[in-house]
C-alpha cells in the first residue's frame, strides 16, 4: 500500500471483529520496527506481542475504564523501553521519540495489511508489569490494540466514541502548527 494511503487509512477504531494472529504477522510487524531510524542506531524499542487468549483475558484487568472496547482485541502490543538505551543529549531524551517512530511504522504496516492498530495510554502500567513479568526498570510506554475493524458499532462505546467511529476526530488547521522559514509565536 502507498504510504500516504496507509497514513490516511489509519484510524483509532474501537469496534472489532476477531482476527487470526499469526507468527508471520508478528514477524512482519517486528521487521518494520527493526529497520526504523533511531538516534545512533540505538534501537531502544522492545515489544511484547500478546495474542494467547488466556494472557489477553488477563490483560483486560490492566485496561482503564473507558477502554473496555479493547477487550475485543485479537492482539495487544505492549510498547516498552528504557531511557538509558538511547541518546540523552543534555536535556534532550530520545527513547520515546525513537520508540514512537518504530511503533508508528508497525501501526502503518498493520493498517496496510487490513488490521486496526490503535495505540492507547489508558491502562495500568503496574498491572501490565505484574501480568507480563516486566521489571520496574523498563517503562511501559503504550499499548497498541490490534483487531479487525467491524462496521457494526460496539454497543459498549460512548457517544463520543461512536462519533469517532463514524468520522475522524477534528484536527487543528495546518497553519496552527506549520511555520514556514521562521518560527513566529502564535498565541
Ligand atoms: C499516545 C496515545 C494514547 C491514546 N490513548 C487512548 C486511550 O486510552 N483510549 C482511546 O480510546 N484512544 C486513545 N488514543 C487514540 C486517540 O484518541 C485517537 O488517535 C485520536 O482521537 C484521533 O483519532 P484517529 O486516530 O482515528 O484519527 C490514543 C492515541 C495515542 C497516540
Amino acid at each position: 500500500m502507498d504510504v500516504k494511503v496507509a497514513i490516511e487509512k489509519r484510524r483509532a477504531y474501537r469496534s472489532f471483529l476477531p482476527v487470526e494472529i499469526t507468527k508471520e504477522l508478528i514477524n512482519d510487524l517486528a521487521e518494520c520496527a527493526q529497520i526504523t531510524a533511531s538516534c545512533f542506531n540505538n534501537q531502544p524499542w522492545r515489544y511484547v506481542f500478546v495474542y494467547d487468549k488466556d494472557v489477553l483475558v488477563k490483560m483486560h484487568e490492566a485496561l482503564s475504564s473507558g477502554n473496555e472496547w479493547a477487550r475485543k482485541a485479537s492482539m495487544i502490543i505492549v510498547v516498552l523501553g528504557r531511557k538509558e538505551d538511547d541518546c540523552i543529549i543534555r536535556d534532550r531524551i530520545y527513547y520515546q521519540f525513537d520508540i514512537g517512530m518504530a511503533t508508528e511504522a508497525m501501526i502503518l504496516r498493520a493498517t496496510g495489511l487490513g488490521f486496526v492498530a490503535h495505540p492507547i495510554a489508558g491502562y495500568s502500567p503496574k498491572k501490565t508489569r505484574e501480568i507480563l513479568g516486566i521489571p520496574e526498570t523498563v517503562d511501559v510506554i503504550a499499548l497498541v490494540i490490534v483487531g479487525k475493524h467491524s462496521d457494526k458499532i460496539d454497543p459498549i462505546l460512548s457517544e463520543k466514541n461512536v462519533e469517532a467511529e463514524n468520522e475522524r476526530p477534528e484536527r487543528k488547521a495546518i497553519d496552527e502548527f506549520v511555520y514556514i522559514n521562521r518560527y513566529i509565536e502564535k498565541g
